[in-house]
């Protein structure tokens, strides 16, 4: 994440959130609701939260477990260029709900003037890639780029290839604010293809606390993997991050609707798990979590760090084979990777018990 171009050419760091939560015992077929008492818990509400239904001139409606805005009027009504104004179309297919059910389309570009405060936010970005009434072929014509304030987020970018065969498609972003009130997103057609148009059928922008994944300069910073030895990486403001992966390892998917506190979704770990054998899945829900000192209780849910894939419990096998993931990226970019770890299993007691 060298200068993470502030001049905005291309697209942005990548992120890859890896989540590698510990062991521990197997729970039984009963699950009571527990007690538990976690400490150094502090949780984060977001200052800042918007849901923005794009192409809808409705209030709002209910989705995910939160109330999408439409962007027909008010101070959510995107800026345009004169006399080429966007359109809003409606979905009628059944299935495709909330913010997808509706779009916002231009040949031309349009902004986002969103009211924000200075600061680190999520961006997400959700797209239906289908055919739009009275727009061309979305294979070789919805190709645009997102600018957000001096970050271009994509370039060239067309929402159907990355679909990858997938109904809709969520890009999430992390930006730093460097000032307010108001905060551009702009979706530009690429200039080089004729009739290119942009499309976007909803908006997050959602706060998060300053150190989540941002550090202060006097940070000593992370260490660079593949780079002289003790080299270390500080992950300043100035750099966007696009996230890749974040995975619950051994336990279920986390839905946005249950991180109350910032609307990440967390992935099962199966697809991508290439070396296993064996591994076990232990949960824990009833342990109390003690967060260290510096690991916020925010940053990520509890059941991500109550649930852990583990190597077995024989030690001849255990010694030769290695527990494996496997996540497709692109070259070209440096990756942030984060692994989760609690440790679960009431066999181990103390320093050492465990080491790997
Ligand atoms: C968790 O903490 C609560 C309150 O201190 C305590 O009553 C409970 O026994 C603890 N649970 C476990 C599994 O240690
Ligand atoms: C833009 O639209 C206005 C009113 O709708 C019209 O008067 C004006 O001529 C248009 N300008 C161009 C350049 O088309
Ligand atoms: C944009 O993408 C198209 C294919 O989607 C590719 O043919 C073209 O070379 C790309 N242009 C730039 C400027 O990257
Ligand atoms: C946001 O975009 C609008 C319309 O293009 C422009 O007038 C305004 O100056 C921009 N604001 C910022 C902070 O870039
Ligand atoms: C552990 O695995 C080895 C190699 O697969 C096998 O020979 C041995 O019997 C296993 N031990 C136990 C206790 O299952």
């Amino acid at each position: 994440m060298e200068n993470p171009s502030k001049t905005a050419t291309f697209s942005l760091q990548n992120l890859l959130f890896l989540l590698l939560p510990c062991l521990l015992f197997f729970f039984s077929q009963y699950l009571v609701v527990p007690v538990t008492a976690d400490f150094n818990f502090n949780p984060y509400y977001p200052t800042e939260n918007y849901a923005i239904n794009c192409g809808s001139s409705t209030g709002g409606e209910s989705f995910n477990g939160r109330y999408w805005i439409g962007d027909g009027s008010g101070q959510l009504r995107p800026i345009e260029q004169q006399n080429k104004s966007s359109v809003i179309k409606a979905i009628s297919e059944q299935f495709i709900q909330g913010p997808y059910s509706t779009a916002r389309l231009s040949y031309s570009q349009f902004t986002y003037s969103i009211p924000l405060s200075p600061g680190p936010k999520f961006i997400r970005l959700h797209f239906y890639p289908t055919s739009y009434p009275d727009f061309d072929d979305p294979s070789k014509k919805a190709i645009f780029s997102v600018q957000a304030g001096t970050f271009t987020l994509l370039r060239n970018f067309s929402a159907l290839f990355h679909a990858r065969g997938e109904v809709t498609v969520v890009k999430e972003f992390c930006v730093n604010v460097d000032q307010g009130p108001r905060f551009n997103l702009t979706f530009t057609p690429t200039p080089e293809i004729t009739d290119s148009y942009a499309f976007i059928n909803g908006i997050e922008v959602v706060s998060m606390p300053t150190n989540l994944y941002y550090k202060p300069e006097s940070d000593e910073g992370v260490p660079f993997l593949g780079q002289a030895q003790g080299r270390l990486y500080t992950l300043g403001n100035n750099a966007a991050l696009e996230k890749m992966y974040r995975i619950n390892v051994g336990g279920s998917e986390i839905l946005p609707e249950d991180d109350a506190e910032m609307f990440r979704s967390w992935l099962t770990d199966d697809a991508y798990l290439t070396i296993a054998k064996p591994s076990a899945l232990p949960v824990n829900v009833i342990i109390n979590l003690t967060f260290s000192s510096d690991t916020a209780s925010y940053s990520a849910p509890r059941e991500v760090y109550v649930t852990a894939r583990t190597m077995g419990t024989n030690k001849t096998q255990n010694e030769n084979y290695q527990l494996t993931w496997e996540f497709p990226v692109d070259s070209g970019f440096n990756y942030f990777v984060r692994l989760h770890f609690c440790e679960l299993q009431i066999e181990i007691t103390k320093e050492g018990d465990r080491v790997f």
